[in-house]
């Protein structure tokens, strides 16, 4: 993250929000020029309240040191005398450390930091059966909020549809890493080009060739729940009557599912990154 020459606010009417697992040795300089940039809000990843269950998803990670972190930041907003960023402890339960959930409520009142917990999404059945917790957003049927407003760019220049689509074959185009190699693929050029150009019009028919079909967004539960939305309108249906038909669980399996078929990313190691050859 660049420093925005520390005016305190996010220029260009932007509001900054930053996930971070801040996991690595914060230096108190560094923790500065966190608060100083603007950032508005930081959701720090504290996925357990002991070592032994924050390490079983946050593998390889030392708890302490991410308090340790957090304590910092609490510091260096004390010290500049600054209200952001907003500091949040962010806690995604799952069977393996939901018992903590009381203590996070205790660890978040300590560090006098906010506590975000919601229910972990996972490979296959929702973990929770009962339904005792819940997801941070439940599905709702509007446009797909990606495809318009979001832009997601992977580290080996790929443009993403959005966050669940984790595979090369699924990018919507590539950018150049290198400026002098932009020449015509630029993200302008990818957003309003053929394979989100598709994506969008999706919302308003769910119709294409064979090979269109194959689209991330084609089958997307988020498109094809709009489509239905839609059916239901056009039959005077109404949102209290509209079964939405999917968790967050379900919709997060769909990206999951897609994995056998299509190729794995490559990342910025890569000295060259080839053309990819995304379907329309
Ligand atoms: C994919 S992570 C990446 C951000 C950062 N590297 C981190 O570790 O927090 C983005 C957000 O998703 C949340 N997250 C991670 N695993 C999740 C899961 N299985 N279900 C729901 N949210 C999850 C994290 O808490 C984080 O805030
Ligand atoms: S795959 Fe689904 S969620 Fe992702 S951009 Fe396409 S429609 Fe939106």
């Amino acid at each position: 993250m660049k420093p925005n020459g520390g005016c305190g606010s996010c220029s260009h009417f932007l509001r900054l929000a930053v996930n971070s697992n801040l996991s690595l040795p914060l230096a108190p300089e560094v923790a500065e020029q966190v608060v100083s940039s603007g950032l508005r809000e930081l959701n720090v990843s504290v996925d357990g309240a002991r070592q032994e269950t924050y390490e079983q998803y946050r593998v390889g990670g030392d708890l302490a040191l991410v308090l340790e972190n957090c304590r910092k930041l609490a510091a260096a907003k004390a010290r500049c005398g600054s209200t952001t960023p907003r500091l949040n402890l962010q806690f995604v339960a799952f069977a393996h450390n939901v018992a903590d959930a009381d203590d996070m409520h205790r660890l978040a009142g300590e560090l006098g930091m906010n506590l975000r917990l919601f229910k972990g999404v996972v490979p296959g059945r929702d973990w929770d059966r009962e339904g005792k917790w819940q997801y941070c957003v439940g599905p709702i049927p509007v446009p797909c909020i990606f495809l318009w407003g979001t832009a997601v760019v992977s580290s080996d220049g790929g443009v993403l549809p959005c966050r669940g689509a984790f595979y090369r074959e699924d990018d919507m185009g590539q950018i150049a890493l290198d400026p002098d190699e932009l020449g015509e693929s630029t993200f302008r050029s990818v957003w309003n080009g053929r394979r989100f150009q598709n994506a969008r019009r999706f919302y308003r028919a769910r119709q294409g060739a064979a090979e269109e079909e194959r689209h991330i967004c084609f089958n997307c539960p988020n498109t094809v729940m709009f489509e239905r939305w839609r059916e239901h309108r056009a039959r005077g249906g109404s949102r209290a009557d509209f079964d939405v038909g999917y968790t967050l669980n379900d919709i997060w399996n769909y990206f999951w599912n897609r994995r056998p078929h299509v190729a794995l990313r490559r990342h910025r190691t890569d000295s060259r990154i080839e053309a990819t050859r995304p379907v329309p």
